[in-house]
């Protein structure tokens, strides 16, 4: 039922109905067992998505092209910017031509979109707001240099600066409402992308902003971050002083970072509360994640990352959740950040040529339920699986499109794993254990040569049923024995084959034995293809 027709009905009794309705039928993000899932029409979704690059979505033929390829390799989701200055280019008249061509033709290809809301901010820098509001600073006003010199970043504190982006927000979330609110097609939105001051300080130093960072900090941010210790990383705590009044006393060396991060977050609240009254779907917020050593203002200071992500919570409690944009090599350790200061395990940004195996860690180990590698429309149409290459995006999607109830169902009861191995790993073995199990995976090696035969390998393991694992995942060799914190059994490989769905029925596309498994004692998966393995265990005792 349409929320129109439930408002048409009589007050009172049908208001508590029509809330009912609208909580039952809108996407949200719900702890379901151990997992945090994404619940589409009252079922589990996981999303196997992409992000488009910056200049591939801003034409409706730009549809046509890009996502019909992206259908074929597998992708169900892609995320894709909308920028301020496309959707409202002259105030108060906005034009979602663009928009609307996009989610008929994802519609055709069965894809869902996510919108990247590319507002006052895309990058800390403000290029997607539109030609009249870039052109009036003295009503949209710009951050300022430590050297005095307005920036290309229009500043948090504008007054009517927020309300002109929350009125744009808030006409697109409506728009989708009108189009798209009984069929879904867009799942969720991220509001801005990659906030932050750039420039030397890492902080704005307009007359506006000094004012306010010489000022007593507001009390309702110490009474939170005192009551939400638990959340905070160590780091911050450190230099956390709750009884200090001022931003220097309170936050130390942080006190430009999380001066601005607060700012920022009151910001992307108004918005996401003016675009949730239009039409609730869940939003979050990106982030660039520093480099070691790096300074607030050298990258993006006082974006959502985990130091300062106290500071939006604080602020902005109508942000549905934090996500990481992943570039760095230690994709694992900010997927747990994350997941430490209470995120669901959700990825819109990361690097295409290593998505394989850090998707599978994040559906796996991480029960997540999206990876999106950037720039997915670079991915060519045949990229869906070349002999002896490295298993690409387009194969693991279409892998886990196989198993993706058993990986829905192993996530809420806690029984999957995964890992992922580099050739410069620090270790040359990995260990996951599950349901009694270790399982020890070294990178795949050539015989007789033992040279290695791939530069990456990754799992993930789900439990199926006693004795009884799907190993979903390439370029690894992986020893199985019986964890001793269990029982006193051996363990012994029963079985394994190479298994595929066809019309919802398993298929068994190889017995691997003999030198396949050599002799038994380990499971080897194919080096170029990720694929589905079905491992049969057996115990005895030891004596
Ligand atoms: C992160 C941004 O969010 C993206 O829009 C894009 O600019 C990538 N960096 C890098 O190309």
């Amino acid at each position: 039922m349409k929320l129109r027709s439930i408002s048409a009905l009589a007050p009172g009794v049908l208001a508590a109905t029509a809330l009912t309705l609208t909580a039952q039928t809108l996407p949200v993000i719900r702890t379901e067992g151990s997992a945090q899932q994404f619940i589409l029409q009252g079922k589990p979704f996981l999303m196997f998505a992409g992000e488009l690059g910056n200049s591939s979505s801003l034409t409706a033929a730009q549809a046509d092209e890009i996502l019909p390829r992206l259908a074929h390799l597998h992708f169900n989701t892609i995320l894709m910017p909308v920028g301020w200055n496309q959707i409202e280019p002259e105030e108060g008249r906005f034009d979602f031509s663009i928009l609307d061509h996009w989610i008929d033709i994802a519609r055709q290809q069965n894809i869902h979109l996510v919108p990247l809301w590319f507002g006052s901010w895309k990058n800390a820098f403000s290029e997607y707001a539109p030609t009249w509001v870039l052109s009036d600073t003295k009503r949209f006003p710009r951050e300022i240099s430590a050297e005095g010199l307005p920036l290309e970043i229009l500043s948090p504190l504008g007054k009517e600066t927020v309300l002109a982006d929350s009125r744009a927000f808030a006409a697109l979330m409506r728009h989708i409402r009108e189009k798209d609110g009984s069929q879904q097609t867009v799942l969720m939105v991220q509001v801005e992308n990659e906030i932050g001051f750039i420039g030397v300080g890492g902080r704005d130093r307009s007359e506006a902003a000094n004012r306010l960072f010489a000022a007593p900090v507001p009390a309702e941010l110490p009474m939170y971050l005192d009551s939400h210790r638990a959340q905070q990383p160590r780091e911050f705590l450190d230099q956390f002083n709750p009884t200090g009044h001022t931003w220097k006393a309170m936050f130390g060396d942080f006190a430009d970072e999380t001066f601005m991060a607060w700012h920022y977050g009151l910001f992307a609240n108004q918005v996401v509360k003016a675009g949730k009254a239009e039409y609730a779907l869940p939003m979050y917020m990106n982030a660039q994640l520093p480099a070691p050593f790096e300074h607030g203002g050298e990258y993006p200071s006082g974006g959502s990352y985990p130091l300062v992500q106290g500071m939006y919570r604080a602020a902005a409690p109508a942000v549905d959740f934090y996500a990481p944009d992943i570039y760095w090599p230690d994709f694992a350790v900010w997927v747990d950040r994350y997941r430490g200061a209470g995120n669901p395990a959700f990825v819109p940004e990361a690097r295409l040529d290593d998505a394989p195996g850090n998707a599978l860690y994040l559906y796996g180990e991480a029960r997540g339920f999206g990876f999106s590698p950037f720039a997915v429309d670079s991915l060519p149409v045949e990229a869906e699986q070349e002999a002896d290459a490295d298993p690409g995006v387009a194969n693991v999607y279409g892998v886990l499109s196989v198993v993706t109830e058993e990986v829905l169902e192993a996530q809420r009861k806690n029984q999957i794993r995964g890992l992922v191995l580099h050739a410069n790993s620090p270790r040359p073995t990995q260990t996951v254990s599950l349901d009694g199990f270790l399982f020890r995976a070294t990178l795949a090696r050539t015989w007789p040569a033992r040279q290695l035969a791939t530069q990456e390998g990754a799992m993930m393991v789900l439990s199926t049923s006693p004795n009884e694992f799907l190993v979903v995942g390439s370029g690894l060799t992986v020893t199985i024995v019986r964890d001793p914190d269990t029982d006193e059994q051996v363990a012994q490989i029963a079985g394994v084959e190479q298994v595929t769905r066809q019309n919802g029925q398993w298929v068994v596309e190889r017995v691997l034995n003999g030198d396949q498994t050599d002799q038994g004692r380990a499971l080897q998966m194919d080096p170029h293809a990720i694929r589905v393995y079905r491992v049969r265990l057996v115990t005895y005792p030891r004596r």
